[in-house]
């Protein structure tokens, strides 16, 4: 169980917090490359709970830093974005991307020290249509995580970013809580509904399945499983990566090249960030061809503003009651009546309110997985603040190139040998687009 004063340890991420120090230990997706263009207006950017301003400069190099205005404080969102850099509307003081002051316009140049002052800026670089931040205190960043799906190139992967208005770890643990799956998801489907090459059947002929959880060298890891046809196993694998990334088992297992981050934007609002391959396989529809009631394939948003949470917000939202249909619900087409699946979590995981109380939760058997990774959060965030102990991942990032989640249907004598199986048949599209070059 999560005492009150540990829920604090793992929700709270501003600066000089103890999970805040483990985060900052990490390369973060923080924007779509193509949220900023050259030359164009600064934005607002909330991230670890740091108030930033995030701007493309007009040769193409992205600035992100500290939204206050070294001279006296004032926001640099206001910023004029000139040549070389970033200027401060208050005196004209410019910045550079990299944060070195440039000018001073408003002192004789006898008085100009623009070479001593720096604005607060963090290590930025650029891969799979995302911009990624270091805001840790390392001269030099970590090498970036060798996550499958963030090292292939925008054009092979779909992006989506969703804001979430809760605590990142909330958020994170719908994702590694499996089996609300068949019950939020999937819980008005009857298995006449579903085709037999359809492994959905599996998980609604049986919503209460055997688990088993395990530490990894890059988080923890389940697997889920039901017996299949002719003495196969329906194994279902998923993983949680540190510091907030995890790779959820709803697809086929070979192609299921895939990765989900949930970025704390301060204590109470969560930036959705994923990554899907365009070769992963897609769920299968039901019997009559189609989709599950519910599960609709595209998201709406409201315009995005220039507020600090005004990015990727839903149109079906807390104010709105995610639209709830009480019809849909009664009738038990649509299990929760709420359309899109993103949007069902999202409904749930928000209505525990900003930050989940954890005295009063039950924990059962089903949450190992939360309990195991909240556990391993807690003990790698305490082990860097009082031994200064590395977390995993930060300097050995191809620790997750290991990971893969997704489902299989095969004879295995144990969940072990069914994952390293699958691993070893797995398609991987990084390896065979480098060896194609
Ligand atoms: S406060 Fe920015 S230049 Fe003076
Ligand atoms: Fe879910």
């Amino acid at each position: 169980m999560t005492n009150a004063a540990e829920g604090r340890e793992l929700t709270q991420v501003g600066p000089g917090t103890v999970m805040g120090n483990l985060m900052r230990q990490y390369w973060l997706p923080a924007l779509r490359s193509s949220e900023l263009v050259a030359g164009g207006d600064p934005m607002r950017l909330m991230l670890l709970g740091e108030r930033l301003v995030a701007f493309r400069d007009k040769a193409g190099q992205v600035g992100v830093m500290d939204h206050r205005c070294p001279h006296r404080g004032a926001s640099l969102f206001f910023g004029r974005n000139e040549e070389g850099g970033i200027a401060c509307v208050y005196h004209g003081w410019k910045f550079a991307a990299g944060g070195q002051c440039l000018a001073m316009p408003n002192l004789p140049p006898q008085q100009d020290f623009s070479q001593k002052v720096r604005a607060r800026a963090y290590k930025v670089t650029e891969r799979a249509g995302l911009i990624w931040v270091y805001m840790g205190d390392r001269a030099e960043a970590p090498p970036f995580p060798a996550i499958e799906a963030t090292l292939l190139p925008e054009a092979e992967i779909n992006i989506l970013f969703v804001q979430r208005e809760c605590n990142w770890l909330q958020a994170l643990e719908g994702d590694i809580d499996t089996s609300h799956f068949g019950f939020l998801h999937v819980g008005s489907v009857k298995p006449e509904q579903v085709p037999a090459d359809n492994w959905i059947k599996y998980q609604v002929n049986n919503r209460a399945p055997d688990y088993q959880v395990a530490d990894t060298d890059w988080g923890t890891m389940y697997c889920a499983y039901r017996p299949a046809e002719e003495e196969a196993t329906y194994w279902r694998f998923a993983h949680f990566g540190f510091p907030f990334w995890t790779f959820i088992p709803q697809g086929e297992f070979s192609r299921l090249v895939f990765a989900r981050a949930w970025v704390p934007m301060d204590d109470t609002h969560t930036m959705f960030v994923s990554l899907v391959w365009k070769g992963a396989a897609r769920t299968r529809s039901l019997a009559d061809g189609k989709p599950i009631p519910g599960a609709t394939p595209t998201l709406e948003f409201l315009p995005n503003t220039t507020d600090w949470h005004g990015r990727w917000r839903p149109r079906q939202n807390a104010a709105n009651d995610y639209l709830i249909d009480r019809d849909a619900q009664r009738r038990d087409e649509i299990y929760s009546g709420i359309s899109y699946i993103h949007m069902q979590d999202q409904a749930v995981t928000e209505s525990m309110g900003p930050i989940v109380d954890h005295t009063l939760e039950h924990l059962a058997p089903s949450d190992q997985m939360i309990t195991r990774t909240r556990r391993r959060l807690l003990l790698a965030a305490r082990a860097l603040r009082d031994q200064g102990t590395v977390p995993p991942g930060v300097d050995d990032p191809t620790l997750y190139l290991r990971i893969r989640s997704g489902e299989r249907v095969v004879k295995a004598t144990n969940w072990q040998d069914a994952y390293d199986d699958g691993i070893r048949q797995a398609v991987r599209p990084v390896g065979e687009r480098l060896a194609a070059e």
